[in-house]
């Protein structure tokens, strides 16, 4: 039997300095996707994939997406007032129980592991699931992380998403070296964090959503720098791979990257699409836009 996993991390403190200047007091995480917030997509995947307890890793300037997830009970009053039903359920359907939400502050962006190591005593001694809140992902079935935890219901260990990329780009991203197996879960060899041009041990790139052991928290604790002299998760990870056991998912969906400018508009595209009510009238506008 494997210890469930209850409890998320959303690491929120980075600058999110490449949609400067949207992002000077406006958190890169509450910037639109369709209507909802970025944060909101992956908070709703974690949900569905039985999540019960949500940790946000903020930065200064970040109370706008605690604000987000409380009950605005003016706002209620006034939409209940007004007979507007389906505003009033978008709205409620956005809060998360007071209880089941916890915040803990990353002071300065010394990376991403360094952002995870603050989360390591409200996650305690449990395994828990990491999802990086600018990469959402769209799945024709389950979410990315009910997949993966399907997997480690399995495998138990570590389960990571990845996804091919580009022989061209693997050198913007942690990429996994695999035993390649006949499904789409492979025992990982290795790991390596931005590997130089040409060096990659493949194109299988881990693309944001994780569920780690707590043992990676010890690891953490040595604050090592890696590349771009930032606090790496994967190199933590890689340390963990010596003692315990990491299988990569090929995980079904497509994944955007919203922290890139390009990835964030093929993302509300690509959302809008898949909206009923948004879809024909969309797809007639690109047309002519294109
Ligand atoms: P990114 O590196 O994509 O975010 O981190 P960033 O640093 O905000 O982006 P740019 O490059 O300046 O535009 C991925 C996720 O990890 C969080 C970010 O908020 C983002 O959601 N993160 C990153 C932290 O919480 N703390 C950090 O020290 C670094």
């Amino acid at each position: 039997m494997t210890t469930p996993i209850r409890k998320a991390v959303f690491p929120v403190a980075g600058l999110g300095t490449r949609f400067l200047p949207a992002t000077k007091v406006m958190p890169k995480e509450m910037l639109t996707v369709v209507d909802k917030p970025v944060i909101q997509h992956v908070v709703d995947e974690a949900r569905l994939a039985g999540i019960e307890e949500f940790i946000f890793v903020t930065g200064p300037n970040k109370g706008v997406i605690e604000d987000h997830f409380k009950q605005q009970i003016h706002l209620e009053q006034v939409l209940k007032d007004s007979g507007k039903e389906n505003e009033l359920k978008a709205l409620q359907a956005s809060q998360l129980a007071p209880e089941c939400v916890k915040f803990t502050l990353q002071e300065t962006p010394l990376g991403l592991g360094h952002a995870v190591w603050c989360a390591r005593e409200l996650v305690g001694d449990e395994p828990f699931a990491l999802l990086l809140p600018d990469v959402l992902v769209q799945s024709t079935g389950k979410t990315c992380l009910a997949q993966l935890i399907e997997v480690y219901g399995d495998t138990g260990g570590n389960v990571i998403a990845v996804e091919e990329v580009a022989a061209e780009n693997t050198h913007q991203y942690g990429i996994v070296d695999i035993e390649r197996s006949k499904t789409d879960n492979h025992l990982i060899r290795g790991m390596v964090e931005k590997p130089s041009q040409g060096t990659a041990p493949s194109n299988l790139i881990i693309m944001g959503r994780y569920l780690l052991q707590p043992e990676i928290f010890k690891i953490l604790d040595a604050k090592e720098r890696g590349a771009g002299g930032e606090i790496q998760i994967t190199d933590a990870m890689i340390r963990l791979l010596e003692s315990q056991p990491f299988t990569a998912v090929e995980y079904e969906g497509r994944s955007f990257d919203c922290g890139s400018k390009v990835g964030y508009q093929l993302a509300n595209t690509s959302f809008a699409l898949a909206r009923n009510n948004l879809r024909d009238e969309l797809r007639e506008e690109l047309r002519k836009l294109l």
